[in-house]
């Protein structure tokens, strides 16, 4: 989810004033256990629930027991974890790369000791909450560009042209409109300008680019190893939480013994890190499913189009149907629901524009796609 402007938290006295603010504004959430045709997780190839992942994880526990017990800095490393860094390099073609215990954590620990004072930060505007927490730390200075608007970018590169320390930071495919950053036009700007590129491939990896790689290995991008730091998540298509940096065999040290996440946060169960070697290996081999899931999302796409839906610029798996208003968004939600499809209303100040943002995985049949799309048309 993008970044929200925080709802600061007011006085404890004030707590039941505030509740009902929210309550009149229909923003009270109750956590629901998942009900109903998933279409709205980020499970993109049903991995965690797939029986020889679940396997991997109970082999990962009796080999390895529970908890890692410390930090790896400390007594918390396995050669498991480095392990499944070796395997994960080598199939995003990076030099190096360094296992986090979520992308949360592996983007605010990063980027925000990546950058100090005296970098300037070139943000999409639409950037994950984790990547603006880590460049806010940093307490170098955040500059936004527009929206994937690479000619606005490209005057802010040149108004601060006279700076030394430049990065720009982006998704790649956005969480929330599901569309894709022109990376080809990213590392021409990054060369040109002299600056570092740190890529959020969360919603991209085990779905796009050579053998599911992400972005950075679609065709058209001749050299990955030039994208200075990219994150991963294992929380999405993966099926199963962590996540890695991939960089060069420097800056992997340099963020071993700086990224405060890293360092000073107990290391994820070792099991986590042996399931995720057997979960690359599956996702290598998911060509069949990468296909339909995207072939699937086009037909969806078109489908909503072809009766006056807008899913703004969308070419992924991630389809928002944008809606006029707030109440419109919750009232398509409540009605998919009652048909059996869990689908979430998302609203500003999320997103700018409300939405149910459906999020499509490749256990979605062509007939339950076509039962959704007549409830939106009935809507
Ligand atoms: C773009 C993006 N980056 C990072 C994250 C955080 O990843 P994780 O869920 O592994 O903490 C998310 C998850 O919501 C995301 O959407």
């Amino acid at each position: 989810m993008r970044e929200t402007p925080s709802t600061k938290l007011p006085f404890f006295s004030e707590l039941p004033a505030f509740f009902s603010r929210l309550e009149s504004q229909n923003r009270i959430r109750t956590l629901d256990p998942p009900s109903g045709l998933d279409f709205c997780s980020n499970d993109y190839l049903g991995l965690s629930s797939h029986p020889k992942l679940i396997e991997s994880l109970k082999q990962g526990i009796d080999l390895y027991g529970a908890g890692s017990g410390a930090s790896r800095l400390v007594r918390g490393h396995r050669t498991v974890f480095e392990e499944l860094e070796v395997l994960f390099s080598d199939w995003v073609q990076a030099e190096d790369s360094l296992f986090f215990a979520n992308g949360y954590a592996a983007n605010l620990g990063s980027i925000s000791c990546i950058a100090d004072p005296s970098y300037i930060l070139f943000c999409d505007r639409k950037n994950h909450a984790s990547l603006m927490d880590g460049v806010r730390l940093s307490g170098g200075k955040k500059v936004y560009y527009k929206h994937s608007d690479l000619n606005d970018l490209e005057q802010l590169l040149q108004k601060y042209s006279g700076s030394k320390n430049k990065m720009i930071v982006t998704e790649t495919v956005f969480s929330m409109d599901g569309d894709k950053t022109d990376l080809a036009g990213l590392l021409y700007l990054k060369e040109k300008y002299g600056a570092l590129l740190y890529l959020d491939e969360a919603h991209a990896i085990g779905l796009f680019g050579k053998d599911g790689a992400g972005i950075s290995l679609e065709e058209n991008i001749s050299e990955p190893s030039n994208i200075d730091f990219r994150m991963s998540t294992l929380g999405k298509a993966l099926g199963l939480e962590g996540a890695l940096i991939s960089t060069s065999k420097d800056a992997r040290k340099y963020l071993l013994h700086s990224a405060r996440t890293f360092v000073f946060s107990t290391a994820p169960m070792p099991a986590i890190a042996y399931a995720g070697i057997t979960s690359v290996h599956m996702v290598k081999g998911m060509e069949a499913e990468r296909r339909r899931l995207q072939e699937n999302s086009d037909f969806f796409r078109s489908s909503l189009q072809s009766f006056g839906k807008d899913t703004g610029n969308s070419s992924s798996q991630i389809v928002p149907i944008l809606l006029e208003s707030e109440a419109n968004a919750l009232e398509l939600s409540s009605k998919l629901n009652s048909h059996g499809f869990q689908a979430k209303a998302i609203r500003p100040p999320t997103v700018d524009i409300s939405r149910i943002r459906v999020s499509l995985n490749s256990k979605i049949t062509k007939e339950e796609l076509e039962k959704f799309i007549q409830v939106v048309r009935e809507n």
